[in-house]
């Protein structure tokens, strides 16, 4: 399939999708995100496929929702349409989605990559919620992943003075698990995946599932879940696999990657 505004490249068992809107720094305009929809849905459908790693351009990941798209929309145009829902795609992806933040992360941007497993940015990353400036919130949840990943005191000042965090800050407040040269994020981003991608692909899917119901449970039912999902791990043949492996001082040969 052929896009306009996204680049798709398999690199062995890793799907990358680069954003690529450049004129417009990647702004999230609805047919870039319907075409990032298809990718993660390719990707999802593709067995040979275990890890995606979702990047923008040096300058930008994506500097938030298309503003020119937005200005002429009214409220029964955006309720109607459940304008936003679309963009929820990658939240439902089963398979590990890494974002590799280079430059702007801003409003949807932002939000975007908040919406992956997790973020690797550059040096030059910024990251920031500035729909206060145009006279609005965040619509694709920022003002509820942003909390939960830096704490309320950050993400109400971010969300309300629409300040840029750098990436230092980022790492610092625990919403990037790691910095690297500009130069280094995508090969970094795609060695990761790649690891990812070497282990069970049914055990990558329990951990993610696992960790994401950190931020939709309490404490004892996260831990019952984990608990079951530990529990069903010994069914499969790749757990049996593994142990073995590390008992003989082998490798292990994973079927299910
Ligand atoms: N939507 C549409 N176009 C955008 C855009 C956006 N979000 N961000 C940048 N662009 C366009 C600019 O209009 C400009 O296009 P033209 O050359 O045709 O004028 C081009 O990209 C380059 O941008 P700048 O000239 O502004 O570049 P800069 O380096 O001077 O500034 C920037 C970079 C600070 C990121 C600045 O572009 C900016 O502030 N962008 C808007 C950021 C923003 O407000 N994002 C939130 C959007 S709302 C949202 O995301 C809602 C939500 O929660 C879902």
């Amino acid at each position: 399939m052929s896009y306009k505004n996204i680049l798709v490249d398999t690199r062995g068992a890793v799907g990358l999708i680069q954003l690529n809107r450049p004129k417009a720094l990647n702004a999230l305009c609805a047919e870039l995100i319907e075409e990032l929809n298809a990718a993660l849905d390719a990707y999802e459908a593709d067995p040979e496929i275990g890890a995606i790693v979702l990047t923008g351009s040096e300058k930008a990941f994506a500097a938030g929702a298309d503003i020119k798209e937005m200005l002429p929309k009214s409220f029964q145009d955006v309720y109607m349409e459940d304008f936003i829902s679309r963009w929820e795609r990658v939240t439902r992806c089963k398979k590990p989605v890494i974002a590799a933040v280079s430059g702007y992360a801003l409003g949807g941007g932002c939000e975007l990559a908040m919406m992956c497993d997790f973020i690797l940015a550059a040096e030059n990353a910024k990251f920031g919620q500035p729909e206060i400036n145009l006279g609005t919130i965040p619509g694709s949840g920022g003002t509820q992943r942003l909390t939960r990943f830096v704490g309320k005191s950050k993400a109400m000042e971010m969300c309300l003075t629409g300040r840029m965090m750098d990436a230092e800050e980022a790492e610092r407040a625990g919403l990037v698990s790691r910095i690297l040269p500009v130069a280094e994020l995508l090969d970094e981003a795609l060695k990761v995946a790649q690891a990812i991608a070497a282990k069970s692909l049914p055990s990558v899917m329990m951990a993610k599932e696992a960790v994401n119901a950190a931020y939709e449970t309490t404490l004892t039912q996260g831990v019952r879940f984990e608990r079951r999902l530990f529990h069903s791990s010994f069914a499969l043949e790749d757990r049996r696999e593994g142990m073995t492996a590390f008992s003989e001082k082998r490798e292990p040969q994973f079927k299910n990657r």
